[in-house]
């Protein structure tokens, strides 16, 4: 996870190869209640785990339950079927307006004594249309704060009043579709003798979230009927069955991105096809129907149930003029699409872009043209020319806090100029999807040249590693730690009982070809063993210093550390990086500390180990170990030729630290 206000995406060649996306946060949340609600036990997969389902599944536990969380996506929830919730109770709710809202409804038509409050922004967010809706019917409900506002009070702890069933309930659907959502997911528990109506009062807006619950409703035994989406009918009998097992779909605007990627990149010259799994063809989602938008630009797409695959088909991309009224969110991944088209493409019927979490239109038409591209925008529409190779441009994207211009622009690194994009703020992605450029990191291809290296090497405790991993950690790159391989070598060849000493050469060196390591979340593990602690003892220290001065283990590490060159960067430490592995880097910084800084350092270091140590006895090692990694005959340790020498014996971390990301600032084209 990046630190950054920041990430540079390098330019991007293909997308092949598979991508799983997270489930869907409202549709996670609808499966849970109808679960709580069946008979059973319905074993849910591909669950999001997110804070919003976290206070759900919390509040199902109190109520009485049965929630198991078995890893991997997959909770097993035993429902109510019929029995009374445990009451009283006290949920909490967090800022979950998908809990909040159906639980609400769920509640107060089961009878029991509840309080649900959450976060002070979920309390500033509308329920007064449920409330009314439900006092209607006969349910004591009161807000304990402002009316019309949580937390809320359900008081029937002396069983649910006489409802009133005969009229419709009338709920306005022009504010918010949650209100009906709500209703529709609970009314089936007082839906046993006679059918339950409900009237739209008002246009009902968001359709396709309604349609959304009456799918779900029907996985769960509940056949709602509607006319025009104005009048919902409850049938008499309703009964909620568990499906037994159930997935929960990926967000089908998040799957926008990758399709997109497919579109422009996927399958070319027989490389892999972009396959997309965790939503597909089945899908319930209205923004699914981007792939038609898609495959009239050009994209072919195939598919089945929780599954998409996608190759480019005609390029350049075909231009499109679409009405995207029904896929408001996905059709922003158009406006991108749009730059690697033939013509000029006109996205109409957007005005909702106005009023999402920043002006979508007009934020689309600044960013695109910070690109090169010529935008032209209505007050509900959008059109984009396509840009031709030489006139795109390198930029730094803004992102308004909206995960969704992040997530699009990404798209942008497909350019066909080879420029690298800046994305600003790029964790606004974690609205929906925390790991989104993780997941297209791992499908994206691009030449090994491309992907841009850091190089910091220098002498021990110089305080590079520590520079480096910061390095790394601020622009959102992988890290090397070359040293921790050197060590890991002698601390495997100290186990195995081999001697380090140039006889040994050759059993060392297949020692190293060989060596079981995995470095993951910043440990180290040899074979099945924690190692992170172990190699940073002195006299392991003191063996990699041996071990590396043999050319046949040097070469034998060699892949080893280029396979650490991935996307989107790498900031690599040690004493060759820039001279031998690295040559092209783009940034090669020489660290040094004088040799007493370093000692100093070091002997701190050790102290606050609980390690003895004299700041004299430190030095000596410290110099004959420098003695013989500059001596050595092979990848002596020295400065490349165009490295940049920091001596940082006077400076703070944070200032070394500062000074590597400038230079490397000031030689990026933004
Ligand atoms: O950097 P660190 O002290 O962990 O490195 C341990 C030893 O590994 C160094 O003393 C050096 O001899 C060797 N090394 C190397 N080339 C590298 C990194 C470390 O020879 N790239």
């Amino acid at each position: 996870m990046y630190s950054t206000a920041f990430l540079d995406l390098p330019p991007l060649q293909q997308a092949g190869g598979s991508v799983q996306l997270p489930g869907s946060k409202s549709i996670s949340n609808r499966v849970l209640l109808l679960a709580a609600l069946s008979e059973g036990t319905t074993e849910v997969h591909d669950l999001l785990a997110s804070d919003d389902t976290r206070v759900m599944l919390d509040a199902l536990r109190a109520l009485g339950c049965g929630v198991q969380e078995a890893g991997g996506g997959v909770a097993r929830i035993t429902g109510l079927g019929g029995r009374q919730p445990k009451s009283p109770a006290k949920l909490f709710l967090g800022n979950a307006g998908t809990a909040m809202r159906p639980l609400t409804a769920a509640l107060a038509l089961l009878g029991g004594e509840y309080e649900l409050s959450g976060i002070p922004r979920m309390h500033e967010r509308p329920i007064g249309d449920l409330v009314d809706a439900l006092r209607q019917l006969g349910c004591r409900i009161d807000c304990v704060g402002s009316e019309g506002y949580p937390p809320l009070r359900i008081a029937q702890g002396d069983g649910l009043p006489p409802l009133r069933l005969d009229a419709p309930i009338r709920v306005r659907g022009d504010v918010s579709s949650q209100f009906l959502t709500a209703l529709l997911l609970a009314l089936p528990l007082v839906a046993r003798e006679q059918e339950v109506v409900i009237e739209v009062v008002g246009e009902l807006i968001s359709r396709p979230y309604i349609h959304i619950t009456l799918e779900l409703l029907a996985r769960f035994g509940i056949a709602v009927r509607h006319e025009a989406w104005q009048r919902f009918v409850i049938p008499a009998g309703s009964q909620y069955r568990s499906p037994g097992q159930i997935h929960v779909e990926a967000d089908a605007s998040s799957a926008s991105y990758f399709i997109a990627a497919g579109a422009i990149t996927a399958g070319v010259g027989g490389e892999k096809p972009l396959k997309i799994l965790g939503v597909g063809l089945d899908s319930i989602q209205g923004d699914i129907r981007f792939i038609e938008a898609a495959q009239a630009m050009g994209a072919q797409v195939t598919g089945g149930p929780g599954w998409l695959e996608v190759c480019r088909g005609a390029w350049p991309l075909k231009a499109i003029d679409l009405d995207c009224n029904h896929i408001p969110d996905a059709a922003m991944t158009l406006a991108v699409m749009a730059l690697y088209a033939d013509g000029v493409t006109t996205l109409r019927n957007i005005a909702s872009w106005r009023v999402k979490e920043t002006d979508r239109i007009a934020a689309m038409a600044c960013e695109l043209r910070k690109l090169g591209a010529t935008v032209q925008e209505g007050a509900d529409w959008l059109s984009v020319a396509p840009l031709p190779q030489a006139d795109w441009r390198a930029a730094s994207i803004h992102t308004y806090d909206d995960h969704r211009v992040a997530m699009c622009f990404s798209l942008a690194a497909f350019n066909p100029a080879g420029l690298p994009v800046r994305i600003e703020d790029p964790r606004c992605v974690g609205k929906t999807f925390p790991d989104y450029f993780e997941a297209l990191f791992a499908v994206a291809q691009t030449p090994q040249e491309r992907i841009p290296v850091i190089c910091i090497d220098g002498p021990t405790a110089s305080g590079k590693g520590t520079v480096a991993a910061a390095v790394a950690q601020q622009l959102g790159y992988h890290f090397l730690d070359s040293g921790a391989m050197y060590r890991t070598t002698a601390l495997a060849a100290m186990r195995a009982g081999i001697a380090i000493e140039p006889g040994q050469e050759q059993r060392l060196a297949a020692l190293a070809r060989g060596l079981p390591v995995r470095f993951k979340d910043g440990r180290i593990w040899l074979d099945d063993g924690d190692i992170t602690d172990a190699i940073r003892a002195e006299e392991v220290g003191m063996n990699a210093s041996r071990v590396s001065a043999l050319p046949a283990v040097r070469q034998a590490l060699v892949a080893l550390q280029l396979a650490f060159r991935r996307l989107p960067g790498l900031v690599a430490d040690g004493r060759d990086m820039g001279t031998v592995i690295f040559p092209g880097a783009p940034l090669k910084v020489f660290l040094t500390a004088s040799a007493a800084v370093r000692a100093e350092r070091r002997h701190k270091q050790l102290i606050s180990k609980g390690i003895s140590a004299t700041i004299s006895d430190l030095r000596a090692d410290l110099e004959a170990r420098d003695a013989r990694d500059a001596s050595r005959s092979v990848a002596p340790l020295v400065p490349a030729e165009d490295a940049l020498v920091l001596d940082n014996s006077l400076l703070t971390i944070d200032e070394a630290v500062a000074q590597v990301v400038a230079w490397w600032q000031a030689r990026q084209p933004f």
